[in-house]
């Protein structure tokens, strides 16, 4: 999974990450602990949660191998800086048992989301047997006793709509595992799931390469008051790569952008780390949609989770002015296949 060039990009992250901590504790030695920011939070819907804008994605930590210790620095200090929504899945190997022993002592601090259906390969996965098995295994590996959320993964209309896997997530609410359920996925299925009224929450892709939500369902999710939770929500940072990069699942949002070519990614805006970078504007861009109520932005790095904080508390909201242009930009280049990418 881990190209060489995403190796290359890891590795000059690290010294500049190391150089910028250096330069910043020679300027403002005594500021670091006392700028204590105050993160958004927005009401999740119907649920009784308020969540931070800024989540924690936790496919990366397991996909990339994050070591024990890494881990722990990474969720340990994003909740010290405020975090409080932990998203994962079971099939997001070994990130379930790496959160589990990072942060389960801190339990009350943070929302804790997880998802069910790829446990067993193929349509075995699709089960009410299946799901009630993964749910258990879930609290097991995260060392809890509930969890705030359990999401289907991404199953197509076709399972939804024989009902088995809802009627199983509802079990497990009646049971007391999961205080709410959701659907996370995209488009036809996406749309489906919102209008069988049985989900408190959707999970879809939402970002500047991937619009294809903001019209077709996160409005259908508002309007009934599902809480939404916006994955990939920084586009991948695929500005980061100046040729096309060896891990597949970033590829399609890679060409996307090289089409769509937002002033904000290109030159020295895609090198820029503050609020008006092309990071910057693509998770403030995510946060101004309508609907959007928390962005789980994935990281591998122990220090990435309160830059982004910083970040958006530099930029505050988007402008207008700007989330209209990159919606125009996106309305002039998106071909109708560019479909929301699971
Ligand atoms: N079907 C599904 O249910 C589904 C599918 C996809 C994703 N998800 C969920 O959504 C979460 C997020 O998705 P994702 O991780 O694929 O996409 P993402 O959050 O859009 O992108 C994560 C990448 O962005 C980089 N990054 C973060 N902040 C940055 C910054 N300020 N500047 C430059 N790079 C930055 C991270 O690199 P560093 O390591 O360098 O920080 C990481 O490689 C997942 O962890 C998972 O929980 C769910």
């Amino acid at each position: 999974m881990c190209s060489l060039s995403r190796r290359d990009f890891l590795a000059s992250a690290a010294v500049a990450a190391a150089t910028s901590s250096l330069v910043a504790a020679q300027d403002k030695p005594a500021t670091t602990s006392a700028a204590k920011i105050e993160i958004e939070k927005r009401q999740f819907g119907a649920t009784d949660m308020k969540v931070t804008v800024l989540g924690f994605g936790g496919a990366e930590i397991g996909y990339q191998g994050i070591d024990q210790v890494t881990v722990d620095k990474i969720l340990n200090s994003a909740l010290d800086a405020g975090l409080n929504v932990i998203d994962t899945a079971e099939c997001y190997a070994g990130s379930e048992e790496s959160i589990g022993r990072a942060v389960s002592s801190r339990r009350k601090e943070f929302y804790l989301f997880t998802k069910v259906g790829h446990m067993e390969e193929g349509a075995a996965g699709w089960t009410a047997a299946s799901i009630e098995k993964s749910i258990n295994r879930s609290l097991e590996r995260l060392k809890t006793d509930r969890l705030d959320l359990v999401q289907l993964h991404s199953c197509g209309r076709d399972i939804l709509e024989k009902g088995e896997c809802i009627a199983a997530l509802e079990a497990a609410k009646k049971a007391g595992k999961t205080r709410y359920i959701g659907y996370s996925g995209d488009g036809d299925s996406a749309l489906y799931a919102i209008e069988t009224g049985r989900f408190d929450t959707l999970q879809t892709s939402v970002n500047i390469v991937d619009q294809q939500s903001i019209e077709l369902t996160i409005p259908k999710a508002k309007a009934r008051n599902m809480g939404v939770i916006a994955k990939r929500p920084i586009a991948n940072a695929v500005w980061r790569y100046d040729t096309q990069p060896e891990n597949g699942y970033v590829v399609e949002y890679w060409k996307r952008l090289r089409k769509l070519d937002y002033d904000f990614t290109r030159g020295e805006a895609a090198r820029d780390a503050g609020p008006d970078g092309a990071a910057g504007v693509a998770l403030r861009f995510t946060l101004a949609v309508p609907g959007v109520h928390v962005a789980i932005v994935g990281t591998t790095k122990p220090e990435r989770w309160a830059q982004n904080e910083e970040m958006l508390a530099k930029g505050g909201p988007l402008s207008q002015a700007r989330f209209d242009a990159i919606r125009a930009r996106w309305k002039e280049i998106a071909p109708a296949d560019w479909v929301g990418q699971i």
